[in-house]
């Protein structure tokens, strides 16, 4: 099916771009898209302006068999499998957004140029795709917020949905970079999210920003597998740093820790 005859016959088509080596975290934003919009559209495509380094680019798992199977699974309508020329006519030409300042803290400066890349490919996807609703996991919480601030900035016509964090039955949070873990490097990195969990529960007794952050920073650096690269305390929407946890509006804790040498993020939100 041509995606314009979808676009003349859906009245509400729900879109989850996703780059593949498609796992439980991803289906379940189709299936938000399948209970929202009348025709889910899921695309795979691996863009490599988001890449920081060439090798993890080639280096990205790429299983689009694997991946379909998946989606005819789940009932999913239509697989968008672009080619480079589909996103990038005549080569990618740097296109600079404006993303409001969102992707100077926490991945942004460890990631430089990734969340313009990501602005690039997802700006282009909806061009192509045209849906009405458009589905991004809360993994990826400040992709999630950037996403959010492009599509009012640029006035796009359409609405962003932010979707639940999938975990595994321990409690990490679920990404294709946890086939990479050796059994105890897995296992360990349960400690991550539980650590988020008990630093919400201690929440009220917490007066400053510096409390939190050591608490969790110490605690999961207490488990000689992982290495917390940062974690900070946000509000949802700016993802301005909070000084005063008494006036913080809408707090959320975003973290990045290494198992080993693969890199893991998950955050919890402080307000209900
Ligand atoms: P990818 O890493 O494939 O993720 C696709 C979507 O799945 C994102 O919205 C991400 O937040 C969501 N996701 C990943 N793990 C999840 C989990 N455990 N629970 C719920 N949702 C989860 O994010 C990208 O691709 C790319 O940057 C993309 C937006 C496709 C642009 O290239």
């Amino acid at each position: 099916m041509h995606l314009s005859s979808i676009q003349a016959t859906a009245s509400t088509v729900g879109f989850v771009p996703t780059m593949g080596a498609l796992h439980q975290g991803h289906i379940s934003l189709l299936n938000c898209a399948k209970k929202t919009t009348d025709f889910s559209v899921v695309s795979i495509f691996v863009n490599p302006t988001q890449f920081n380094d060439l090798e993890d680019y080639k280096k990205y798992p790429r299983d689009v068999e694997h991946d379909l199977q998946r989606l005819e699974a789940a009932g999913c309508h239509l697989v968008f499998l672009p080619s480079q020329d589909d996103i990038y006519p005549g080569g990618a030409v740097e296109k600079e957004y404006d993303l409001g300042g969102l992707d100077e803290v926490m991945e942004g400066p460890m990631r430089p140029g990734h969340f313009n890349g990501v602005a690039m490919v997802v700006h282009r996807l909806f061009q192509l795709v045209q849906p009405t609703d458009a589905f991004f996991g809360e993994k990826g919480f400040q992709q999630l917020a950037i996403i959010t601030y492009l599509v009012r900035s640029l006035q796009l016509n359409v609405t962003i949905h932010g979707c639940p964090i999938l975990r595994e039955v321990n409690g990490l949070a679920m990404s294709s970079r946890n086939e990479r873990l050796t059994p105890e490097q897995r296992a360990n990195a349960a400690t991550i999210y539980a650590t988020l969990q008990l630093a919400r529960e201690y929440w009220h007794n917490f007066t400053f920003t510096s409390e939190i952050k050591e608490f969790v920073v110490n605690k999961i650096n207490e488990n000689p597998y992982l290495e917390v690269e940062y974690f900070d305390l946000v509000e949802a929407r700016t993802l301005e740093e909070i000084e005063n946890i008494d006036e913080a509006d809408e707090p959320v804790g975003c973290v990045a820790a290494y198992a080993g040498n693969i890199r893991l993020i998950d955050n919890i939100r402080f307000y209900s």
